[in-house]
Formats: C-alpha cells, structure tokens, sequence
C-alpha cells in the first residue's frame, strides 16, 4: 500500500498527536506539538498517510540564534516520528527529505536539530558548533546539529540557539 506525504491539514490534529504519542512511547512530544501549533510557531508541518491513517509526522518550526550583535533566524526541527510498525523503512527519511527541499523553497536559510547523531549527517546535518552555534544547555556536541540550505548560510552566524518558548528550553 502506497505511503504518500502532504501537508498537514486541520482534521489531522488528533493522528498526529496519536502517533507523536506511539512514536516516543509518552505523550511530552504529542502535547509539545499542539502547543506549538496553538502558538503558532509552526513553519511547516506534514504527514505520512497511508490510506486514511497517519503514520508519521514532522515538524519544522521559527528559532533564533542568537549572537552578539545579531539574531540570525533558523529552523529546528523537532519533532520527527513515525508509528512504530513502520519505523526503519526509510518513511522518517522522507519527512525530513521532503521538510528540507521544501524549506529551501521557500527561502528558508538554516535548520537546527538535536537528535541522533548517526541518523541526521545522512540528511546534510553537520555538528553546530563548528559554526560557533551553541545548545543554550549541556550536550554532547555531535548530537546538535545544523544544515545549510543555501550555501554558506551557517558562517557568521554564530551564537546560541533559541527554540520557541514552548519548548520549554
Ligand atoms: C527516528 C525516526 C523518526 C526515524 O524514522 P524511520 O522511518 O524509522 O527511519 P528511516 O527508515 O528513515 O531510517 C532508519 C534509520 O534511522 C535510524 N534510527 C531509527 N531509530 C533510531 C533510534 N531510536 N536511534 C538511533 N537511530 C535510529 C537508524 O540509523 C536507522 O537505520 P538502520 O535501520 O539502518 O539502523 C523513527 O524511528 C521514530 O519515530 N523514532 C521514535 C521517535 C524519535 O526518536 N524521533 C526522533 C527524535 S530525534
């Protein structure tokens, strides 16, 4: 059965907190995503949707970094899940390929992620703070992560990442 992505739309709110919620086995990231979006913090936001059921969801949404004399606005990903029968078939992939190509379309610069440091360099990400971007809180360097999705956007932009204040970072 075909497995095809689109935006999100209104009535898909309740699958996509079902299958953030299944995905990460505790609802912190399903309720973080309505947060989100009732802030209105969301960039872009879509779903993997098999027939009529959702089966994976990514969301991008508006960060600063903030440097000494500049805030330089980027994109952090966060979060990313797919239903757990069909984790590891190559559908997250294709959120995050489709999210990124569809960011550069429309204009966006940089994107941010903390995440699974084998998973995101195969998407483009390469670790943060080799461009003097910085985790407001301790973590293991390799596992915050930035992606230029024009070329050069990641230099002179240093600073410290601030996520939306839903994040609760
Ligand atoms: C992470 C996730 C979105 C990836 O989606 P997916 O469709 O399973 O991934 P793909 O099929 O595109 O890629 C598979 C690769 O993802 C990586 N991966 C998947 N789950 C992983 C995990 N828990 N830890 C580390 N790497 C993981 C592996 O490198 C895997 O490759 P392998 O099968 O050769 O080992 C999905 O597994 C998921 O929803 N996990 C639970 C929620 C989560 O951890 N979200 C990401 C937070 S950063």
């Amino acid at each position: 059965m075909t497995i095809r992505t689109r935006f999100e739309q209104a009535s898909d709110k309740n699958q996509i907190y079902t299958v953030n919620e299944r995905a990460f086995g505790q609802p912190d990231e399903a309720d973080l995503v309505d947060r989100l979006r009732a802030a209105g913090r969301v960039v872009l936001s879509l779903v993997a949707e098999k027939e009529d059921k959702i089966v994976g969801h990514i969301l991008f949404t508006a960060a600063e970094i903030v440097g000494d004399d500049h805030t330089h606005p980027a994109i952090a990903l966060a979060p990313v899940a797919v239903a757990p029968e069909h984790q590891r078939k190559g559908l997250g992939g294709r959120l995050i390929e489709q999210g990124l190509a569809e960011l550069t379309r429309g204009g966006y610069h940089r994107v941010i992620v903390l995440g699974h440091a084998d998973y995101y360099p195969r998407f483009g990400f390469l670790r943060a703070d080799q461009y003097g971007i910085l985790c407001p809180f301790d973590v293991p360097p390799e596992v915050f992560m930035a992606l230029a999705l024009k070329p050069d956007r990641l230099e002179n932009c240093a600073g410290t990442m601030r996520w939306a204040p839903e994040f609760g970072l």
